[in-house]
């Protein structure tokens, strides 16, 4: 039990109470952080004159051979220390001796440990973007090669109107352009540096922080050192966007167990993304889109668990705040998998076109628009639509649809219908009139492809 605050003690701390006080465990991913921190903290202090060149030459060399010993696994991270800034810092006093003891000068594992999450956190928010990037590279494919593949839209999971696959897809282009634009948003405002923030008070030493904040890219320095040792809200914004994007990958999955149900049958998972049965020779399961909603519990939680950690504690560092960690890590590698799993998903899924029109076709999603045509003829909009129910219900009596009826059936419930009703309430004319922005007719769809083409090429 090496500890870097013994002086003060007489007593050993109790063994439970060591453990449960310790971090190691789930700190320990924060090494290169915590490299990177100290680096950019002793190039600052000897360019400040508080340490030597040498000083400083013997500490990096020293913390470049720890991290490339654990890395390399000559080196392990056990639980002789409490934390990976104990870790380090004692490895380091071990190799290079005195000059090691000096790291630590001008500094706190309160501004320390407030750096390295802020140092893991920003580029997990850079990851997440990358993947989110590539998901919306497939959705873009998709859409492109399907904007005349048609298929019903929903409302209250009931056939409405018939839309088309690159329509629908691009309902999901629009979330997760947006849970992009959180990243950018949540970059941006986390990117200072709170290292030399001390314990809680600054410090009497006289850094350069905006020097140091400069060598690890940050865009300048937090400035109130009390709210940066104790502030989270960055991680918290972080888990929100986190667990919208799984709330947009739930309804997306949901859609494609759904759609791959046998009395749907409008997509195919590939094998590679299936599971069988141990005892029902004949299933294939959608278990990786079934995970992908049922993990996206635990994102939520993570958040949840953080506003709670964060929530009445007084300024400014306390221990509570060590709880941050295992939560938003589970957190972002849960995110990380399933942003990687579903888009390999969706790039490998066939789409059962015939079927999915077959459906469009039966389930009158065409009856708004037989309404409309019956409006061209002069008739009003209400008495159409009491006119088309009558019509659907003549058809479900039948077991048929409306392109399906004689032209004397369709005259036996209104002499406006012509022969020209065929046309209008085919699918291709019922979703070609559709040409508001954002709509799925052709041209209309054609245009927002091209700038979401643009966008991806932009950013
Ligand atoms: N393990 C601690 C954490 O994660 C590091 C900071 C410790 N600071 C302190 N004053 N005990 O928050």
């Amino acid at each position: 039990m090496a500890q870097l605050w013994g002086g003060r003690f007489t007593g050993e701390t109790d063994r439970l109470a060591y453990e449960f006080n310790a971090s190691i465990d789930f700190d320990k991913r924060l090494l290169c952080q915590d490299v990177e921190g100290s680096v950019a903290h002793v190039t600052m202090l000897a360019k400040q004159g508080i340490l030597t060149e040498d000083e400083k030459e013997s500490i990096l060399r020293g913390l470049q051979n720890i991290l490339k010993d654990v890395e390399e696994g000559r080196l392990e991270i056990d639980d002789s220390c409490e934390d990976i800034h104990s870790f380090v810092e004692a490895r380091l006093i071990e190799r290079i001796g005195d000059a090691g003891k000096k790291m630590h000068t001008g500094r706190s594992r309160n501004d320390q440990v407030a750096l390295d999450m802020r140092l893991y956190t920003r580029q997990q928010v850079c990851e997440t973007d990358a993947l989110l990037k590539k998901l919306l590279e497939v959705i873009l494919k998709v859409m492109e090669e399907n904007v005349e593949t048609y298929m019903p839209g929903f409302t209250h999971l009931q056939k409405a109107q018939p839309v088309t696959l690159a329509h629908h897809y691009g309902a999901y282009f629009e979330m997760f352009r947006r849970d992009r634009q959180r990243m950018a948003d949540i970059y941006q405002r986390m990117n200072l540096c709170p290292l030399g923030a001390g314990a809680l008070a600054g410090t009497t030493y006289p850094l350069d922080r905006e020097y140091a904040a400069s060598l690890m890219e940050f865009a300048g320095v937090t400035q109130n050192s009390m709210d940066s040792v104790s502030d989270r809200d960055y991680l918290i914004e972080f888990l929100s966007a986190l667990s919208t994007i799984m709330m947009h990958l739930s309804r997306f999955s949901e859609e494609i167990i759904i759609w791959n149900s046998n009395e749907y049958q409008f997509v195919e998972i590939d094998d590679a993304y299936s599971t069988g049965s141990s005892i029902m020779p004949q299933k294939k399961n959608p278990d990786i889109a079934e995970l992908v909603r049922g993990k996206t519990g635990r994102v939520y939680g993570a958040l949840m668990s953080l506003l709670t950690t964060m929530k009445g504690l007084p300024l400014a560092y306390n221990k509570d705040m060590q709880e941050d960690k295992e939560v938003s890590f589970d957190a972002m590698d849960t995110v990380r998998g399933c942003l990687t799993l579903f888009t390999g998903m969706l790039r490998t899924m066939k789409f059962r076109k015939e079927r999915m029109a077959e459906s469009a076709m039966k389930g009158f999603t065409n009856a708004t628009d037989a309404a409309d045509y019956l409006v061209g003829k002069g008739v009003p909009f209400r008495d159409a639509h009491a006119v088309i129910g009558r019509l659907v219900l003549y058809c479900i009596e039948r077991q048929t649809s409306i392109d399906k009826l004689s032209m004397e059936e369709l005259k036996g419930i209104s002499d406006k219908f012509e022969p020209d009703i065929y046309d209008a309430v085919s699918l291709e004319t019922c979703v070609a009139k559709r040409l508001t922005t954002g709509a799925p007719g052709l041209e209309a769809m054609n245009k927002v492809i091209k700038q979401y083409k643009e966008y991806l090429t932009e950013s």
